[in-house]
């Protein structure tokens, strides 16, 4: 066992995008557990835009990371030392957030789940069988009514809910539709079966783009991203269209600010579209139930994923913003410790 833990704390509240020196590696003793906890060790740390409104100084639905404090962030961990009724050395657990950006954690049994690697890989219990497999499923098929036939246009498409929402529209007799930032991208959303796709940053005319690949309009859009790309799509809605705007990571650099682009109202009016935010967390008494479906399918072969770990802790804040800028393909983790 190491002698220190690092520990990545957060040094400001961070306006515009965030940069590396917006955190500190410190060290501290490793912790004894008290009784009643475990302590683990990490794995794979998670790395998802979420955190990037947790260190805003603007509004949010939770309470965020204060300066001085360890970076939020769940992870897939194995426990070295407990003093938790039924929870011993070598066990696997996954946190959604409560690990931090850190190689050891205290925990309580209750804010883990155990991870087994017999019923799904271990990565996938930050992604698939972790927020962003339930956030794909229920943003589709509860907020989203995904119907059999719907043309669903899924932003951030190569990403890791992106690459998900894909292969699930499709399974459900839907038609994918992606966009992402570049053409190797949308090279891995057509392995997937993505139908087709539209490389956003090369596209001087993203409605256009939109209205060529989709004629008869949009019926379901994940909206993974907010901005330019959310306004061409308002521009190109069937009737009855549904828009669920599940992330605005476009607006990373503007936080608290308007988001101001072009307005479409009279096309929502027209088209009697619904537009609705999402959040996993509502859906929290029924997670169970999406991961069983999707631990299913990932059995039997029917939903593949690609990961981008980058390797050691002192690279996580890196990792972090590789997807803000969209370097990721696939669920951006980062891997501390082996297996
Ligand atoms: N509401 C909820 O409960 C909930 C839960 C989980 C996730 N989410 C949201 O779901 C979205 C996807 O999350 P994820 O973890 O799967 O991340 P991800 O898609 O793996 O990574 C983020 C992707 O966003 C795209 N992006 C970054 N800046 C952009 C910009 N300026 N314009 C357009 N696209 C940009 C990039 O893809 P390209 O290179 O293709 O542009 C990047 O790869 C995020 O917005 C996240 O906040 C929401």
């Amino acid at each position: 066992m190491a002698e220190v833990n690092r520990q990545w704390r957060l040094v400001r509240l961070v306006e515009g995008l965030p940069k590396p020196e917006d955190w500190r590696l410190e060290e501290e003793p490793v912790p004894d557990p008290p009784a009643g906890t475990f302590l683990a060790r990490a794995i794979y740390l998670d790395v998802a835009p979420y955190m990037r409104a947790r260190i805003a100084k603007v509004r949010n639905y939770v309470q965020g990371v204060q300066p001085g404090e360890v970076m939020i962030g769940g992870a897939v961990a194995r426990i070295v030392a407990s003093r938790a009724a039924g929870w011993k050395a070598g066990d696997l657990v996954v946190t959604d957030f409560g690990f931090g950006w850190q190689d050891y954690a205290v925990l309580r049994p209750e804010a883990v789940r155990r991870v087994d690697p017999a019923l799904a890989p271990t990565e996938t219990w930050l992604d698939v069988m972790g927020l962003n497999g339930v956030t794909a499923w229920f943003a589709l098929f509860e907020t989203g009514a995904l119907r059999p036939g719907d043309r669903v246009l899924i932003s951030a498409a190569a990403g890791s809910v992106g690459q998900l929402a894909g292969q699930l529209v499709r399974i459900a007799g839907a038609v994918p539709y992606a966009v992402a930032s570049t053409a190797a991208k949308l090279a891995w959303c057509r392995e997937l079966g993505f139908e087709a796709g539209i490389a956003h940053r090369d596209c001087s005319d993203l409605a256009g783009a939109i209205r060529t690949l989709l004629p008869n309009g949009v019926d379901l859009y994940l909206d993974n991203t907010a901005g330019p790309i959310h306004d061409a799509v308002l521009q190109n809605l069937a009737p009855r269209a549904r828009i669920v705007v599940v992330g605005t990571v476009s607006l990373a650099d503007r936080l608290g600010r308007p988001d101001i682009g072009p307005r479409f109202f009279r096309e929502v009016l027209v088209a009697r579209a619904r537009i609705e935010g999402f959040l996993v967390l509502d859906f929290e008494k029924r997670w169970g139930e999406a991961w069983a479906r999707l631990a299913e399918l990932l059995r039997a072969g029917r939903i593949r994923t690609r990961y981008d770990i980058a390797r050691g802790l002192e690279r996580t804040p890196e990792a972090f913003l590789r997807v803000l800028r969209g370097e990721n393909v696939g669920k951006q983790l980062v891997q501390v410790s082996e297996l």
